[in-house]
């Protein structure tokens, strides 16, 4: 009998839908495209707040993905996931919802299916609840040694204002992530800077937001398979911010991320694997492991790392569910990482379920695929 393999995703609304949520503001003009779902929106709560939700295109990508290895259930994680999530009962769950609203919006789809005893692939709530709040992230990682930049969480503009860590510093909500919030006004470079940069944040995220050593080195990402001792790093991904717009501050922020790079006029913003010597790619690949393991990560996740004025590589943030846009052209690293390792998008999706699933069951999904 085939797996069967529930799917749970967040799909990103049309540019004429409301948020789903509680306070559903007014519906905005019509646009379509790519490029339009990705631009900045004046009429919402906040300007990019679907960022990190599905495109169709990645929900079908990793739906076909998975149709090689069991029966596909799609389960689209809104308020009515978990009547259908019972209905559907599946042997488990393929999960890249990224929540709609919370601090443990990361965490509701596995907590379901924990409290129903369905099993579940990628990390647990604890972990993604965890990984989700950058402040909470980095308590962890510095308590196991893990290096990661000085920083404070700031719940007011008071804290901005008395905050005694060296300038430059570097500002961003505490609790989001594709970059929603961070763009090239985080580099503050004074103290007057630092407050207005804070205030706008608290004002539209309605979050802590942190404040950090602002990190002047090179910068990279590295996609992690796997669980135990057979936990792996995917070559690593290195970035190139010659690239940016002139003047524009070395960072992978929204508007390098959605705005200036697009499948339309791709900028060349990485390269993998990092050309970099050997003993800096063991540092990076060591700091990636650690942090996967101190946060308790399973099956996949994604490590940023930027190195301080030393050069010494430095945790920016853990992503236990990592982006995985299947279109090359739009830059998404963790296929990008795969490839280079001779991976396509499909053995990608596949080689992670199957991680997961003997995670579960002891058993292959790829052997009971072949056979
Ligand atoms: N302390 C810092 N110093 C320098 N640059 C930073 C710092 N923190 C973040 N950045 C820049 O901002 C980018 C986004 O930061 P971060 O990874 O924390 O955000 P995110 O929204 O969670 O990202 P993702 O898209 O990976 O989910 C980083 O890739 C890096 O270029
Ligand atoms: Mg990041």
């Amino acid at each position: 009998m085939a797996v069967r393999i529930g799917f749970a995703f967040n799909l990103k609304p049309s540019q004429t839908q409301s948020p789903p949520g509680p306070d559903a503001s007014a519906a905005a003009e019509p646009t379509v495209g790519k490029a339009a779902a990705r631009a900045l929106r004046a009429d919402l709560p906040q300007p990019d707040l679907y960022a990190e939700w599905d495109e169709p295109e990645t929900i079908d990508a990793v739906e076909k993905a998975l149709s090689a290895l069991g029966k596909v259930i799609r389960l689209e994680a809104d308020a009515d996931f978990p009547r259908r999530v019972v209905a559907a009962r599946p042997d488990f769950v393929f999960n890249i919802a990224e929540g709609l609203y919370g601090v443990n919006r990361e965490a509701h789809v596995p907590a379901i299916c924990e409290f129903l005893g369905i099993p579940y692939h990628a990390s647990d709530p604890l972990t993604l609840s965890l990984s989700l709040h950058k402040g909470r992230t980095k308590e962890i990682l510095a308590y196991h040694g893990v290096p990661t930049a000085p920083f404070i969480v700031a719940n007011s503009r008071a804290d901005a204002r008395n905050v005694t860590l060296p300038f430059p510093l570097f500002a961003k909500p505490a609790l989001e992530g594709s970059s929603k919030g961070i763009t090239t006004r985080s580099l503050c470079a004074n103290r007057a800077k630092l407050v207005s940069v804070v205030g706008d944040l608290l004002d539209v995220y309605q979050e802590p937001v942190l404040i950090e050593t602002y990190l002047p080195g090179q910068e990279f990402t590295v996609a992690i398979v796997g669980n135990g001792r057979e936990a792996r790093c995917l070559p690593i991904v290195g970035m190139k911010f010659d690239e940016l717009p002139l003047n524009a501050p070395p960072i992978y922020g929204y508007e390098a991320k959605w705005l200036w790079d697009t499948p339309e006029r791709p900028l060349e913003l990485f390269e993998c694997p990092a050309r970099i010597d050997k003993e800096l790619a063991r540092e990076v690949r060591s700091v990636a492991l650690s942090s996967y393991r101190v946060l308790g990560c399973r099956d996949w996740a994604r490590v940023d790392i930027r190195c301080d004025a030393s050069g010494r590589p430095m945790v920016v943030e853990v992503n236990p569910l990592p982006g995985i846009l299947p279109n090359p052209k739009d830059n998404s690293c963790f296929p990008k990482a795969a490839r280079a390792a001779g991976m396509n998008y499909d053995t990608l999706i596949q080689t992670v379920a199957d991680i997961a699933w003997r995670r579960i069951s002891g058993k292959s999904l790829l052997a009971k695929a072949a056979a």
